[in-house]
């Protein structure tokens, strides 16, 4: 069997015998094309299955019979095909092009060609309608790319999140039994094991810590690329503000000044802007060396449909260089010693912006603090910038 698409340069010609086959024959094979005639139906079909790039027929070819055959194997065409037929007629009187369609049933590709037809026209008629058919194809080879595409992401999702279950549950049940019996060997067994003994045992209990930790962390990024709560509209001023008071006592403690801006409200899930947000302030109440924390979080409208939303510190800073480097799930600037942390939070706040079709970046030098420079699509609805 012929590759539909491959035999595009193939067309079937069907008409009684006569001059107009074997001159649109000579037209077509000079013009690169290759051509079967058919005298009737009964002969035309099964070409059709072998693959065709279009259909040439005349009107006197068109029997009710031969409706009937034809549009019973247009019908059996592939969805993205949409063979062209083209009809070559006498003058039309009135209504008979719309005849001719409606009896081939609507939703074909049908074009109707008057006697006398110039070579050039029927050949110009022939490549057009062709190529219209193999855009259909190249738009269906994108779709089924782009559906593969889909399912491998929805794949790797799902292995994510199998991963998120076997982390939370597998992973951390030994880990308990580490750190119970570890507990249970330095209360009861401590004074014999001596001081090497304890030393050993405490080592061991705070590596176990620092895992419970790490995979606390890996499951709230593994969590942040899939869907967290509903999607909805979103007010960034107030979620801003429910994080600064969750944050309330390391404000007091730092006797951080906070400047809340215009921001605005979009098409987001909220408990992940929650999370965003609440990394990045805590990030600029962490980072802020020995001047007391300023920090300012605004937007600076949301032109074309996106919004600009900053939040920026006078802490430390870092090494421009390094502005990449940071979104790396683990990757820090600051020892553990000076600053706590493991350095998911800023790996976390890039896949919940680009999880909403935005972008996350950072400028910085050090000394003179760090803005982090968010930008999100508004989304369907009112732009409503929130004043402070
Ligand atoms: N506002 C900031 N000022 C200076 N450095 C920053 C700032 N925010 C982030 N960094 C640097 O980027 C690194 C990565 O940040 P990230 O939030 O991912 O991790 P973390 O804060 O160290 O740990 P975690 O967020 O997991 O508690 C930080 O360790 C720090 O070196
Ligand atoms: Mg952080």
């Amino acid at each position: 069997m012929f590759d539909n698409i491959k035999s595009s340069e193939r067309v079937l010609i069907m008409a009684p015998l006569g001059r107009d086959a074997a001159l649109a024959c000579d037209i077509l094979s000079s013009n690169g094309f290759s051509c079967h005639v058919s005298t009737d139906i009964k002969d035309l079909v099964p070409e059709v299955h072998r693959g065709a790039g279009a259909i040439l027929i005349t009107e006197e070819a068109l029997t009710p019979e031969a409706v009937d055959a034809l549009n019973g194997v247009l019908d059996q065409q592939p969805d993205w095909s949409d063979l062209p037929v083209l009809v070559l007629c006498g003058k039309p009187e009135r209504n008979k092009k719309q005849n001719i369609i409606n009896a081939l049933g609507p939703g074909k590709h049908i074009s109707i060609l008057e006697r006398p037809t110039s070579a050039s026209s029927l050949v110009a008629v022939l490549h057009s309608a062709i190529k219209s058919r193999q855009r259909q194809y190249q738009v269906r080879t994108l779709l089924g790319k782009l559906r593969s595409t889909a399912a491998r992401l929805e794949e790797s999702n799902k292995a994510l999140q199998d991963f998120a279950h076997i982390a939370s549950h597998d992973l951390q049940e030994p880990l308990r039994k580490i750190e119970t019996f570890g507990n249970m060997l330095t209360a009861r067994y401590g004074p014999v094991l001596g001081e090497q003994g304890r030393d050993y045992a405490s080592r061991m209990q705070n590596a176990a810590s620092r895992m419970r930790v790490l995979i606390k962390d890996l499951l709230d990024y593994a969590r942040a690329s899939t869907k967290g709560g509903t999607e909805g509209r979103v007010n960034l001023k107030k979620v801003v503000h429910d994080v600064l008071s969750d944050l309330e006592v390391r404000i007091a403690q730092t006797n951080a000044r906070i400047e809340i801006g215009d921001l605005p409200e979009i098409n987001a899930d909220g408990v992940q802007m929650s999370q965003l947000f609440q990394n990045l302030i805590s990030n600029a109440l962490k980072f802020h060396g020995d001047t007391q924390p300023n920090i300012a979080i605004f937007s600076q409208g949301c032109p074309n449909g996106s919004c600009e939303i900053r939040v920026r510190d006078n802490g430390i800073g870092f090494n421009q260089e390094y502005s990449e480097q940071i979104f790396t799930p683990f990757q820090r600037l600051h020892g553990k010693s000076q600053y706590e942390g493991t350095g998911i939070g800023l790996a976390i706040c890039r896949k919940i912006v680009e999880r909403h079709g935005g972008t996350i970046r950072a400028e910085s030098s050090p000394g003179n603090g760090a803005t982090f420079i968010i930008n999100l699509p508004v989304g369907e609805g009112e732009e409503l910038l929130q004043h402070g």
